[in-house]
């Protein structure tokens, strides 16, 4: 039997206040939307996400080969509506989920799927209401208490016989789930056990929520770099990524930027891939001169090639000179920006005339990385 899922991801998340789309929200290491296609991608021969209007190219690049993006549409029984036009006629079962309820596991739509195998044609996630709920009119005067033990919070993915879903949307209606829009034509929708952890990211309070269910998830990892220096008469000073004009260079294979080195060293250690002279080393000639941006640029590739993304750097320069206060900003742009766009800190101090560079000799730099692995997100 095949499955198709349509991940409706085209909201704007106006109640969350993001700039930018919910979907597209960070949760961890990856955005809401790569965390749903992770759970249906196991399950689903055919995935169609429906993106907001102006997005599609992004969530394109985003999602890779193999997934569908349409457009979606000014409701959400609208976007699904778009993405069912896509589900091609060999599908048995069509999963619909929400990109906001990122954290649904693959077991939960294992367990719709199970029903729909059983005969089912309709098949939904639901929790027991914890809370009593009353009905109100508009002035905000209780009409009923429905009996709690009766009620359902629902949620995704629904999972549904093709050819019913497709008649329920025939009405061209809108309802803020698709089983609304079954149980409109009559049809019987059964209920399954749901779960916390889908819950439906609405707010910002509830991605703390969805974070504290993948706290112990991702797995971080941290590293230490450190690189120092002889001062050399007549070499430019290349330092955190920009050029000190009338200060002394360094020596150095390439141009000596310790903190730039420190910083690869700190993320060659969280990711285990060597350190900077088994891979940029003297053996490598195409490496002499190279710039710390370069370095940096090249080392972001490898560890990113491995699957980690870069929490956060820091890095403390220790030189008697020169002063990096005043170009401080500038330079974490500089060392940012070679690290496409990762989160830097940059630090300098002395060592009140002893040792290390105290002396006056020369420059270093100590810098540690925080680094998280970023897991696949196709089966
Ligand atoms: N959705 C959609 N198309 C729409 C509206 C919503 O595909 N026109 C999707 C959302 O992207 C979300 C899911 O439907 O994954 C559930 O909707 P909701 O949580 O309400 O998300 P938003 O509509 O984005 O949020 P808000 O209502 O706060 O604007
Ligand atoms: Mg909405």
């Amino acid at each position: 039997m095949k499955c198709a899922a349509i991940i409706a991801a085209a909201g704007s998340g106006e109640r969350f206040g993001a700039q930018i789309p919910k979907a597209l929200i960070h949760l961890g290491d990856r955005t809401l939307l790569e965390h749903a296609i992770a759970a249906l991608a196991p399950v689903a021969t055919q995935i169609i996400v429906t993106a907001p209007a102006g997005y599609e190219n992004q969530i394109r690049t985003l999602v890779g080969d193999g997934i569908e993006v349409v457009t979606g549409g000014a409701t959400r029984s609208e976007s699904v509506r778009n993405g069912l036009a896509l589900v091609t006629s060999d599908i048995d079962y069509v999963l619909v989920h929400d990109a906001a309820r990122a954290l649904a596991t693959t077991q939960l739509a294992r367990n719709v799927i199970t029903e729909l195998s059983n005969g089912e044609k309709a098949v939904i996630p639901g929790l027991v209401q914890v809370d009593t709920v009353k009905s109100v009119d508009s002035s905000g005067y209780v009409l009923a208490t429905p009996d709690r033990s009766t009620l359902r919070r629902v949620q995704t993915p629904q999972g549904f016989s093709r050819e019913l879903l497709v008649k329920a949307h025939a009405s061209k209606n809108d309802a803020t789930d698709d089983g609304a829009l079954v149980e409109t034509i009559g049809a019987k929708v059964k209920i399954i056990q749901g779960e916390e952890r889908a819950l439906k990211i609405t707010t910002p309070a509830d991605l703390s929520i969805a974070l504290s269910y993948i706290g112990s998830a991702s797995e971080f990892r941290s590293g230490v770099g450190v690189d120092a220096h002889t001062f050399a008469v007549g070499k430019p000073l290349w330092l955190a990524g920009i050029l000190w004009p009338s200060e002394m260079g360094v020596e150095g294979h390439s141009d000596g930027d310790v903190a730039a080195h420190a910083i690869c060293d700190a993320l060659f250690a969280a990711s285990g891939l060597g350190d900077l002279g088994s891979n940029f080393g003297v053996n490598r000639p195409e490496y002499a001169g190279a710039s710390g941006a370069k370095l940096l640029n090249e080392t972001l590739a490898m560890i990113t090639k491995a699957g980690y993304k870069i929490s956060h750097i820091s890095v403390q320069v220790i030189a008697n000179r020169p002063k990096l206060g005043a170009r401080r900003i500038e330079a974490i742009a500089a060392l940012s920006n070679a690290l496409g766009g990762a989160s830097v800190a940059l630090l300098a101090t002395t060592t009140d005339g002893m040792g290390l560079t105290g002396e006056g000799k020369g420059i270093a730099a100590i810098a540690s990385a925080l680094i998280t692995r970023n897991s696949d997100i196709r089966a």
